[in-house]
């Protein structure tokens, strides 16, 4: 069975700086520099088991790439190609291959080891990769029916305060702060402004919504918000699909008249939104268009689209 993301997760074995080892040997010391200022870098990327029953990885050069670009931004060293590194990717789920026939969630890892303390220390870069069975992020029924957002109190940081191309732990204590603000408010998922009120993203997500004369649109990548993997596939499955999509800024009151609303995100994938602030979302369900997009989109990662085929690399 699928975990949800409060289960605990495990798996057999891990990569880690190299070396493919047991799942329990894939330790660090506590004095791990990273572990007290947060300077890291990640990547989520899932796996799908397609329709010749084959695992396939969904656009693994661009989250590889998406990961070199954001350790170099934060003058992360990675002793690695990225060729090596999407191989090392690749391996560890084939050592894993019984263990994850329906699909995994892979979590490849930089960040700086241990050795010196303070901000100017230039520690060795440790790198891991882990994998795991992550089973639908915001829960089955949201992903069927549709879940229930709240426009957070907590503010998207300014772009000269995240450095909003890489996807850095440290950065993640914003969007944590968020999804715990609105999960104890008994919502699913926080929505974030940026700091002059526009809509930028989910605490894990890319936002879309569709207006009433069924154009969509998504905050544009000159807003704070993760330039989402899942967020570029799903706006050329949408324009191949005829959809007009618009990458523009919009206010929240812009989601609460929005005839449908929904999420994109390797861990959460296409999800519907129903409500947002209390308001009903459209009809209060899943939206003809979100509808479309999801089926496209899950016929796409399990093999079942050629056109789309190069998105998809087997193990
Ligand atoms: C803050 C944030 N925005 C958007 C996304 C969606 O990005 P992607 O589709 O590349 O997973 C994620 C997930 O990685 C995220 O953490």
């Amino acid at each position: 069975m699928s975990s949800t993301s409060s289960t605990v997760l495990r798996a057999d074995r891990i990569w880690l700086d190299g070396k493919f080892m047991k799942w329990d040997e894939g330790n660090v010391h506590i004095m791990t520099h990273a572990l007290h200022y947060g300077l890291g870098v990640f990547e989520g990327i899932r796996a799908y088991k397609t329709k010749d029953g084959r695992l396939a990885v969904f656009r693994l050069k661009e989250h590889i790439r998406r990961f070199y670009d954001s350790a170099h931004i934060v003058l992360l060293k990675l002793p690695y190609s990225e060729d090596e590194f999407a191989e090392a990717c690749l391996e560890l789920l084939r050592q894993q291959k019984n263990l994850f026939s329906e699909g995994a969630y892979l979590r490849p890892i930089a960040f700086m080891g241990d050795g010196a303390m303070g901000l100017g220390a230039v520690n060795p870069t440790r790198v891991a990769i882990t994998a795991w069975d992550w089973g639908a992020y915001l829960g089955e029924k949201g992903l069927r029916d549709g879940i229930r957002a709240k426009v957070s109190s907590f503010t998207r940081m300014h772009v000269n305060v995240n450095m909003v191309r890489g996807k850095i732990t440290g950065q993640y204590v914003n969007s944590i702060l968020a999804k715990r603000e609105a999960v104890l408010a008994g919502y699913d998922e926080a929505i974030m402004l940026d700091i002059s009120g526009f809509v930028a993203e989910a605490s894990g997500e890319n936002v879309f919504a569709v207006g009433r004369s069924d154009t969509v649109r998504t905050p544009s990548l000159s807003s704070p918000i993760l330039a989402g993997i899942t967020r570029d596939s799903v706006i050329r499955l949408l324009r191949d699909m005829g959809r007009e999509v618009q990458e523009v800024s919009f206010t929240r009151d812009a989601l609460y008249i929005a005839s449908e609303l929904f999420f994109t995100g390797t861990a959460a994938e296409v999800t519907p939104v129903r409500e947002v602030d209390n308001r009903q979302v459209g009809a209060g369900k899943v939206g003809p268009i979100t509808r479309e997009l999801q089926e496209k989109f899950f016929r796409v990662v399990r093999g079942h689209e050629p056109k789309y085929a190069e998105w998809l690399t087997y193990i």
